[in-house]
């Protein structure tokens, strides 16, 4: 059976986690409230529009649906102002190894992902070319845990939803790996990530006999 992988990008490619953060507690200091790193756990792989609703619970603020808008764009606007001088430094140890092995044994490879700067980033740390199928935040309706961007990625790759494995980073994507029937390997805290088929603190853990070992169990 044909197999496929699909990456996630923020935190399993990139650390862009930690630019997300620093423009939504510019924004809740802004707003008059503080944003912990903690609070930033539940982020992770959520929908930009699902994280503003979030702080502003946080933050026990009501918006109109004008300031809404404008605090989404305004977040935006510094994010992109964090991740502008991104370039090949800031893909995270291990990751370019990996998507070589794959690469070279001509195994399909997605990304899937929740956020709408998906692709630029992919293009500032040069690894488009590896990517058959991009999905990202603006090919989607549904958010993570919505199995429905790893849905689609798989349809794109023509590899059976049950045949794909998903790098994740989020306790969202992990339950949309598992949703989707997929193997799911959670990159990070294993405590936060106990729903994972697999953990790994990064892909430094990953060894290619452990690919080799996942490709043959899950091709048969
Ligand atoms: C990723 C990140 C989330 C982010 C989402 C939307 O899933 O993990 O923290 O909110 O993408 O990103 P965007 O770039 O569209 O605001
Ligand atoms: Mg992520």
């Amino acid at each position: 059976k044909k197999v496929g992988f699909i990456f996630d990008l923020d935190g399993v490619i990139v650390d862009t986690a930690k630019y997300h953060y620093l423009a939504w507690r510019k924004l809740a200091n802004e707003l008059g409230f503080e944003f912990s790193k903690e609070q930033n756990e539940l982020f992770k792989g959520v929908s930009r529009k699902r994280c503003l609703e979030i702080l502003l619970d946080i933050g026990k603020i009501k918006a109109t649906q004008e300031q809404f808008d404008t605090w989404m764009i305004d977040k935006n606007v510094d994010y992109l102002a964090y991740i502008e001088k991104m370039d090949a430094k800031e893909i995270l140890p291990d990751v370019p190894r990996v998507l070589e092995y794959l690469k070279k044994k001509n195994i399909p490879i997605a990304l899937g992902s929740a956020s709408k700067n998906a692709r630029p980033i992919l293009e500032k740390v040069n690894l488009v070319s590896y990517f058959d199928s991009i999905v990202d935040g603006n090919s989607v309706t549904k958010a993570k845990p919505d199995p429905e961007v790893f849905l689609i990625a798989a349809n794109n790759l023509g590899v059976n939803a049950s045949s794909c494995i998903v790098f994740e980073d989020a306790v969202a994507g992990i339950q949309a790996a598992n949703s989707a029937k997929m193997t799911s390997i959670g990159i990070g805290d294993s405590d936060i990530l106990d729903e994972a088929s697999y953990n790994f603190k990064d892909f430094t853990e990953i060894s290619d006999s452990f690919l080799e070992s996942l490709l043959s169990k899950k091709s048969k």
